[in-house]
Order: C-alpha cells, then sequence, then structure tokens
C-alpha cells in the first residue's frame, strides 16, 4: 500500500514536472486565423475596389455618350458600385472561416500531440514563444510555433482556396457577384432609368467583362508583389504571443 501510494506520488510529480507543451486551443485557434484572414481581407479589398474602377470606367463603354446626362449616368454607376460593395462585404464574411478550416480542418491539420517528439518548452504563462520555437518546431502539430514554422505551407493552402473562391465569385452570370449583387443592381438601373431600355444586352455585357477581367486578374491574388514582405514576422510575432 505505502509503495503504491508513492509510485503514485512519484508518477503525479513526474506529470507535473515534466516540462510538456499545450496545444493551440479554440481561442488561439481563432486568434492565429484571425492573423491571416486580416491579411487576406486586405488584399481581397483591391479586386473589389478594382472591380468598382472598373465598373466606373467601362459600364457604359458602347452606349452614346448622350444618352444619359453626368447626373443620371453617376445615379447608374452608384446603384452598380453599391452593390459591388454589398458583395465585398458578403465574400468578406467568409473569409475567417475559409482561413481557420483550412489550417485546422484540412489534412495535414495543425492539429494534436506536440510532445512526441519533444521539440520546445512551453514557455511560462504570459511568456512569449521565440523564433527558435519557430524554427525547431519542425513537425505538423497543434501549437503555435508548428503553425509559425510551416508558415509557408499554410499560406499556398489558403492563397489556393481563396483564388478558387474568388474566381467562382465572378465567373459569370450565374456567380455569387453576379446573381446576388450586380445582376440585381442592373435590373433595378433598367426599371428607373426608361433611356436605357434598349442598351440592356451592352450593360449586361459590360459587366461580363468586367467580371471576367477581375477573374482573370486574381491569378496573382496574394502573389510576392500583393503579399508585403514584413507580413510574415508581423503574423510570426503574433502567433509565438499565444499560449
Ligand atoms: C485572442 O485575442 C483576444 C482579442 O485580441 C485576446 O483578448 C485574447 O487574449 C487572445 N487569446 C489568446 C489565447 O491569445
Ligand atoms: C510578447 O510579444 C508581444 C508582441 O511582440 C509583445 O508586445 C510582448 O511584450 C511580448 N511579451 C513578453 C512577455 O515579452
Amino acid at each position: 500500500m505505502r509503495f503504491s501510494i508513492a509510485a503514485f506520488v512519484g508518477a503525479f510529480s513526474m506529470a507535473l514536472f515534466v516540462p510538456s507543451v499545450l496545444a493551440c486551443e479554440r481561442e488561439c485557434q481563432v486568434n492565429v486565423s484571425h492573423a491571416f484572414a486580416d491579411k487576406y481581407q486586405l488584399l481581397s479589398d483591391n479586386y473589389f475596389t478594382r472591380l468598382n474602377f472598373e465598373v466606373e470606367k467601362s459600364l457604359f463603354y458602347g452606349i452614346p455618350a448622350d444618352a444619359l446626362t453626368l447626373t443620371e449616368k453617376q445615379a447608374v454607376t452608384k446603384t452598380v458600385a453599391d452593390s459591388v460593395l454589398a458583395a465585398q462585404t458578403s465574400w468578406s464574411n467568409t473569409i475567417f472561416q475559409t482561413v481557420f478550416d483550412t489550417i485546422f480542418k484540412d489534412e495535414p491539420k495543425f492539429k494534436g500531440d506536440c510532445n512526441h517528439p519533444h521539440r520546445v518548452n512551453q514557455p511560462p504563462r504570459g511568456v512569449n514563444w521565440t523564433m527558435p520555437d519557430c524554427h525547431n518546431m519542425d513537425y505538423i502539430c497543434g501549437n503555435p510555433p508548428s503553425i509559425c514554422h510551416f508558415m509557408p505551407m499554410i499560406k499556398t493552402r489558403i492563397v489556393k482556396k481563396l483564388i478558387g473562391q474568388l474566381q467562382a465569385r465572378v465567373d459569370g452570370d450565374d456567380s455569387e457577384v453576379y446573381l446576388n449583387f450586380v445582376g440585381p443592381a442592373l435590373q433595378d438601373v433598367l426599371t428607373t432609368q426608361v433611356k436605357l431600355a434598349n442598351y440592356a444586352a451592352t450593360l449586361h455585357g459590360n459587366l461580363n467583362q468586367i467580371l471576367e477581367s477581375i477573374k482573370a486578374s486574381l491569378i496573382n491574388f496574394a502573389n510576392e508583389n500583393e503579399w508585403k514582405p514584413e507580413w510574415d514576422m508581423e503574423i510570426k510575432i503574433l502567433l509565438l504571443t499565444f499560449p
């Protein structure tokens, strides 16, 4: 009896004092996902800004200059631009979940045991992980240094998904952006601005061309020209603050 109590106490204190590494739990996962998602949000905003710019530039292409007054044109452009803004908000609401799923649900997921083999020591509460931890945590598991170590791979995974989703959103008449936002705005314009009745096909064609050009430009999404080099370090520093 005495022996087994001693063994128990021994095992218990071993468990207490052998340093073990905690996993990134739900709150940490949320914060990590935000660290990435915030950057991709900035980049995708640029594409919606470009979409807006293209609408202003090319919506009336092929329509006689005197078909509408300047004020009328501005009203039409504004209706479409507002729909682009709504489409942007709708898209933005999806980025976080996509990033979260890519890191923590898609295989190989950044979850699970980081103690076998042992690579890094869990810092005390309130102390950050270090860049050497990021370097040393060289297999995929559920702690922030592992996510930090595999950041290039994580970015590739996220970007691939986001490009696919964004391209699908602007891909023709049955795409999300057209069907739910730009298309109804065009319908609105045609109902309220009778002078455009003869130009419905032209406007529709112009909008399709604009969406097509945005879709094509998306192959550059988050490439080395768009992703700011300092963002990697910003995200890493943030990652390493999570327990
Ligand atoms: C997550 O972020 C929130 C808000 O910035 C912060 O209050 C919280 O402490 C963070 N949680 C972790 C686990 O780092
Ligand atoms: C942890 O890192 C953050 C971000 O760089 C910094 O603001 C904070 O002071 C660091 N905390 C400690 C205890 O060093």
